[in-house]
């Protein structure tokens, strides 16, 4: 590691789904970088094939395997599960210096929670991705909290754009609504793509043909969205219903209020099991 000490060095507490996507993003994201990469499920012996061709990763089970390196680290990602979150902080706390920046994105995890288990003072960013972002498609919502500065939110901002844009938000209150709405949002389509499966059988097609049918749409519609963001999706719903055609027909049902108020209120729910969630953390 000698050649690596003049660059900026970042820690990855947990190598899980989020971790390995966050670290493939950063990787080009911050080429001068070095990164380690710490969680005691790797093998260190066969590291994940998309890191085996990479120069700049260290990978370690435990941070006493590099204990002075990861002291130096300008910038520490957590991605570990909330449940893990207080254990983990706990056999960390002392690797991680006091001016470093932690980045979290750990669901209900607070920054109250966190000054809690490593410091009153530490620089620290609460972000909330969601599935898409292991894949590039994700959004991410972020609060720096008071001790974080201008070029660390700048760092952190390069690690999460890995996964998609990012939506910095004011108060971290707004991090439970982000939750609701991006952060479980896959979910809700997915179930939708299931629901227009379901309805696609009940209109005689076979379980397949009304899968493909049901995913490929939403797979359509995601990359009309993605491909022009300046128009708005409700713009896009009056040019494709046409006055007494078929998706007319089908709307004058979905829109009759139903679906609307059953979004609030499960929305509304997410958002309040997420701030119970900080509470039950802190
Ligand atoms: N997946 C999503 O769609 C998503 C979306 C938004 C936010 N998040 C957040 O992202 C975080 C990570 O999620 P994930 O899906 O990547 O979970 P994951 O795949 O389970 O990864 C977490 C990793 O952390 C490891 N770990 C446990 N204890 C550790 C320790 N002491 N030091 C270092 N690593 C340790 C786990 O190892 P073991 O398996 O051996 O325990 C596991 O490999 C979670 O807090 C979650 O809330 C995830």
């Amino acid at each position: 590691m000698s050649s690596t000490v003049d660059k900026i060095i970042i820690t990855f507490i947990g190598f899980g789904h989020m971790g390995r996507a966050f670290l493939k993003g950063a990787l080009s994201a911050l080429p001068g970088a070095h990164f380690m990469a710490v969680d005691p499920a790797l093998d260190l012996n066969d590291p994940p094939a998309d890191f085996r061709e990479t120069h700049n990763v260290t990978f370690a089970n435990d941070p006493s395997e590099a204990p002075e390196y990861i002291r130096r680290s300008a910038l520490f990602v957590f991605a570990v599960k909330p449940q893990n979150a207080k254990e983990v902080c706990a056999a960390w706390k002392s690797y991680i210096a006091k001016e470093a920046a932690f980045l979290s994105i750990a669901a209900g995890i607070t920054h109250a929670f966190l000054a809690r288990q490593l410091r009153e003072g530490q620089p620290v960013i609460r972000a909330m991705p969601n599935l898409a972002s292991a894949i590039g498609k994700g959004i991410a919502g972020a609060h720096a909290n008071a001790h974080v500065s201008a070029s660390q939110r700048v760092l952190a901002d390069r690690i999460l754009k890995a996964g998609g844009p990012v939506l910095w938000v004011d108060r971290e209150e707004k991090i439970d609504a982000v939750t609701a709405i991006s952060g479980s949002g896959p979910a809700y389509y997915f179930y939708v793509t299931e629901v227009l499966a379901e309805a696609g059988r009940s209109l005689g097609l076979g379980a397949e043909e009304s899968e493909i049918l049901a995913r490929q749409t939403a797979i359509g519609a995601g990359a009309v969205l993605e491909e022009f963001p300046d128009v708005p999706p409700g713009e896009y719903r009056r040019r494709v219903t046409s006055p007494g055609g078929t998706t007319a027909a089908a709307l004058e049902i979905l829109m009759d209020g139903a679906l609307e108020k059953i979004l609030k209120r499960a929305t509304k729910a997410a958002a309040a099991r997420s701030a119970e969630m900080g509470e039950e953390s802190s």
